[in-house]
């Protein structure tokens, strides 16, 4: 008999065509995600899980949870996991690591530049008639934004996305300093033409900063008011990581009172960002809905390799992208 794998979402078929030569599917086809207790009592029955981060998966699901090995997170962040208590239980956890660096970078860069030159609100100048009542079109002072080439870009998190974004900034002749907690080595430094610096200067002196730190406890509000304040009233902060990295509250009051100039945001504390949030009555903030990855072909590369992830377990293999390495210590890959 199959293993059984409970699919939390309708995923590309390009993964879940591969998965059902192994496992016995049941797909979630809603487009919310399960109910808490749809969740728990699925988890009863099945031998793997496929996640995303709207998932919660925490120690009361993985308690309930008696025959499973494996959760496949198609996500690469994994925050929505209690990973420490799913290896104390033996259950492997895996994510979707560098298919998607591209497209976030990407995604990086198109809110960079539209909250640098104001294309949204430029759109909405355009569609609503400002512009047709203006009478004129075009004026030296109008929609003046931020220039970008050249100025200082500072990226906090110097991973697989931080770095990808750094080797965009070369075409536009930046200058990088990066933040994190480990210094790179100094030849990819000098690859990607970063410097290291501490917090403060990064924010002191980059004229855009952009976050690509994981959840944690320590990353947990990482850029509140003081952090805030730090920034020149004309730099414009980048978050395509985790809504909670940044303390909303302070960054409402930052974008209003001037003390950065905008703000790209694709994640907020609280998701689907509801509409009648402080942020969405902002000019100066570019809003999207979480689609760092949202491209095509990377959503069908992380479908693939969740696939693998759940095809090597399957036959007794350490998966390819496993997230907790010490959980092979608890108990071998594989249903039997
Ligand atoms: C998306 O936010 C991810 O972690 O892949
Ligand atoms: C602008 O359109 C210019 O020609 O300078």
């Amino acid at each position: 008999m199959k293993p059984k794998v409970f699919v939390c979402r309708q995923i590309p078929e390009e993964g879940l065509r591969v998965i059902r030569d192994f496992y016995e599917v049941e797909v979630w086809d809603r487009y919310s995600p399960p109910p808490r207790e749809v969740l728990l009592e699925k988890v009863r029955e099945v031998d793997a899980l496929v996640t995303l981060l709207t998932d919660k998966i925490d120690k009361e699901v993985l308690d309930s949870a008696q025959r499973l090995r494996i959760i496949a997170q198609y996500a690469v962040g994994f925050d929505n996991i209690d990973v420490s208590y799913a290896t104390l239980k033996g259950v492997y956890v895996t994510n979707t690591p560098g298919v998607l660096t591209d497209a976030t970078a990407d995604l990086t860069w198109a809110l960079l530049l539209a909250a640098a030159r104001r294309i949204v609100e430029a759109d909405r100048f355009v569609r609503s008639g400002d512009y047709w009542r203006t009478g004129t079109g075009w004026h030296p002072l109008m929609m003046l934004g931020y220039h970008v080439t050249g100025k200082t870009l500072g990226i906090i998190g110097m991973g697989r996305i931080g770095q990808a974004v750094a080797r965009r900034a070369k075409g536009f002749e930046m200058r990088v300093l990066y933040y994190q907690r480990r210094k790179l080595a100094e030849s990819l430094e000098r690859e990607l033409n970063a410097k290291y610096v501490d917090l403060e200067t990064l924010l002191r002196e980059s004229d855009f900063v952009s976050i690509h730190v994981p959840l944690t406890k320590e990353t947990f509000r990482m850029i509140g008011e003081k952090e805030l304040r730090i920034m020149k009233p004309t730099a414009i902060l980048i978050n395509t990581s985790r809504g909670a990295v940044v303390d909303e509250e302070a960054l409402v009051k930052a974008l209003k009172e001037g003390w950065i100039a905008a703000a790209g945001l694709d994640v907020f504390e609280k998701e689907p960002l509801p509409p009648e949030h402080p942020l969405t009555k902002l000019d100066n903030v570019v809003l999207a809905p979480h689609v760092g990855s949202a491209t095509l072909e990377t959503r069908a590369s992380m479908a693939k390799l969740v696939a693998e992830n759940l095809i090597a377990f399957y036959k007794g293999e350490e998966p390819p992208t496993l997230v907790n390495k010490e959980v092979v210590k608890v108990r071998a890959p594989g249903f039997n």
